[in-house]
């Protein structure tokens, strides 16, 4: 990238959120453009690219971080296709913007963070998109004023309409309230030290053998609790609400009141029905804020450590729905890199 150049991005994965990503990049964001896409399934990445100027369409990921034109990189495959997508960017020395999870397992996030301090500087962003949610912005710049006093406790809700078929039990932690433990770590400025999940009877909407919902507690080096409703077979909405509870009062975000209709003895509104739509705003922003600071050459928002503690979190929180009890999170020695 040259001076005023657009930031030419590589995209990784073209799938749903690859997908979304790219029309980002072509139509919402400015001071970038898509240069190249990359996808195991070449007829959807060359469908992705159809229209973007300029734009190169390849199978392997590596051809495409290689391609002219090409000055940072989005991760938008699956999680275990994540850390060779990363340590190929680090080889070109390229920014990276990681879609989470980092890797799906905490030995694989540690080797991905080992990589990044050999390079000696941050490159990495991870996707953790609710630090860029207005609601969640706000929720946190209240917390820290300190009018509420010392946060005790969170609540969250994390409702989705339906899960898709491949889902498991495990998956209700590691892909949907690893987003919790991303929350809970940066509104309280705390690392989670142990998990504890219970689960009651499944629903009856719920595929056969999956736990669902299950109910997860976070306990924090701070002395805080976060505990976390998820139900992915919900059936009415996306639902994602958090609640801080303070000494000396309580704020809460997610409550869904856009527009709200009073007609013919009842009052109600709309519930969103899935994360683009729920999130639309901190996706935009998060991708805006990621290409602003990469045109200015500087590294911010959630940091490869943060994708490590998650998966590290998320590790115990399988361990305590598999084993039952509670299961103490094991977390590496955090590198200076990552302050
Ligand atoms: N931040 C969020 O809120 C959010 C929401 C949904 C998904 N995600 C994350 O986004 C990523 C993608 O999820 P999705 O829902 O778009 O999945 P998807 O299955 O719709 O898309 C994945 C795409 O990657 C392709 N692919 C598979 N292996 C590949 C490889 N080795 N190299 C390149 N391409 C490969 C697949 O062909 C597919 O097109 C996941 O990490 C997921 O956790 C994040």
């Amino acid at each position: 990238m040259h001076g005023s150049e657009p930031l030419g991005i590589a995209v990784i994965g073209t799938g749903r959120m690859g997908a979304d990503h790219v029309r980002r990049i072509d139509r919402v964001v400015s001071g970038a453009r898509v240069a190249a896409v990359a996808d195991t399934d070449a007829e959807r990445a060359k469908a992705v690219a159809a229209g973007i100027d300029g734009c190169t369409v390849h199978t392997d990921p590596a051809a495409a971080m290689a391609a002219a034109g090409v000055d940072a990189v989005l991760i938008a495959s699956p999680g275990p296709a994540h850390e060779a997508a990363l340590l190929a960017a680090f080889e070109r020395d390229l920014p990276v913007l990681c879609e989470k999870p980092l890797t799906p397992d905490a030995a694989s996030a540690l080797r991905v963070v080992e990589a990044e301090q050999a390079l000696g500087h941050r490159r990495v962003q991870v996707g953790f998109m609710r630090r860029y949610d207005a609601e969640y912005v706000r929720l946190k710049a209240l917390l820290e004023t300190g009018q509420l006093g010392r946060p005790l406790m969170l609540h969250n809700r994390h409702r989705n309409v339906a899960s898709s078929p491949f889902f498991t039990s495990s998956m209700l932690i590691t892909d949907s309230v690893s987003h919790e433990v991303d929350v809970t770590r940066w509104l309280l400025g705390q690392e989670i030290t142990a998990v504890t999940v219970h689960a009651p009877g499944s629903s009856s909407g719920a595929p056969d053998g999956l736990r669902d919902p299950q109910f997860v507690v976070l306990e924090t080096d701070g002395g805080a609790l976060s505990d976390v409703e998820i139900f992915v077979n919900c059936g009415f909405g996306y639902q994602v609400q958090a609640e801080a509870v303070c000494e000396r009062g309580t704020a809460r975000v997610g409550d869904d009141h856009h527009l709200v209709t009073h007609t013919a003895g009842r009052w109600g509104g709309t519930i969103t029905q899935d994360w683009t739509e729920r999130f639309a705003q901190a996706y935009d922003d998060e991708l805006r804020a990621w290409v602003d600071t990469t045109r200015r050459g500087e590294v911010r928002g959630p940091s490869a450590w943060d994708g490590y503690a998650a998966a590290a979190v998320c590790e115990a929180g399988v361990r305590a729905l598999e084993e039952g009890g509670r299961v103490e999170v094991e977390l590496a020695e955090k590198p200076a890199l990552y302050g």
